[in-house]
């Protein structure tokens, strides 16, 4: 039988704030779904924003990551085109890398390749930009690759940094932004996916 609609599994480890707008921003169309969240955290805030759009929820944990045929079966199993990391911390094995080559996408919520790397997460990047007394921060949409925050960059945006801004200040500029962008840049890269298969 013939795949009527694309694929997206969204990995989360916490709130998943950008998981709800990705649900919401897929939610009443028929050519992209959301069909699975993927947990390592059982007790992440996105599971329940996922069950409030009925969408299935797998939580697994370090050893079922590790063997990560396991994943991949089950990502296949949903016939899974694109995978979307909103806010999911741990590193992706080659192995699922493999099996989803370009299709693996992650948000971060810095100007990459600034403020990027192990340990950058969440306040930990804005109390960083503050330090460095950055005058401009921003969002990075990036493609998954064998190193922490280093595959191909897809889009950025930035925001400034004012005077006097707190890591919370700016963790709520740069949330605004990822809110705004991160589904319609997916949108887009589905849609560019779909005519590089035409061609
Ligand atoms: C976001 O800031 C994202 O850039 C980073 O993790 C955070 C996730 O936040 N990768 P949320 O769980 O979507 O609220």
């Amino acid at each position: 039988m013939e795949k009527s609609s694309v694929n997206i599994a969204v990995f989360c480890s916490g709130s998943g704030s950008n998981a709800q707008k990705i649900f919401e921003y897929f939610e009443h169309r028929a050519d992209v779904k959301v069909v699975v969240v993927m947990s390592n955290n059982k007790n992440a805030f996105a599971l329940e924003r996922a069950a409030k759009f009925n969408i299935p929820t797998r939580v697994f944990n370090r050893e079922e990551y590790l063997r990560s045929d396991i994943i991949v079966n089950e990502l296949k199993s949903y016939k899974i085109d694109w995978v979307v990391l909103a806010g999911f911390l741990w590193l992706i094995p080659d192995q699922l890398i493999k099996a989803f080559p370009g299709k693996i996408v992650n948000i971060h919520p810095a100007l990459l390749p600034a403020f990027g790397g192990k340990g950058m997460y969440g306040m930990n990047v804005h109390e960083a930009v503050i330090q460095a007394k950055e005058k401009k921060t921003g969002i990075t949409i990036h493609y998954i690759n064998e190193h922490y925050d280093e595959g191909e960059i897809i889009f950025q945006e930035i925001c400034e940094v004012e005077e006097g801004d707190t890591p919370e200040i700016v963790a709520k500029k740069v949330q605004v932004l990822e809110h705004l962008h991160f589904p319609i840049i997916i949108d887009q890269l589905i849609n560019q996916g779909k005519e590089d298969e035409k061609n």
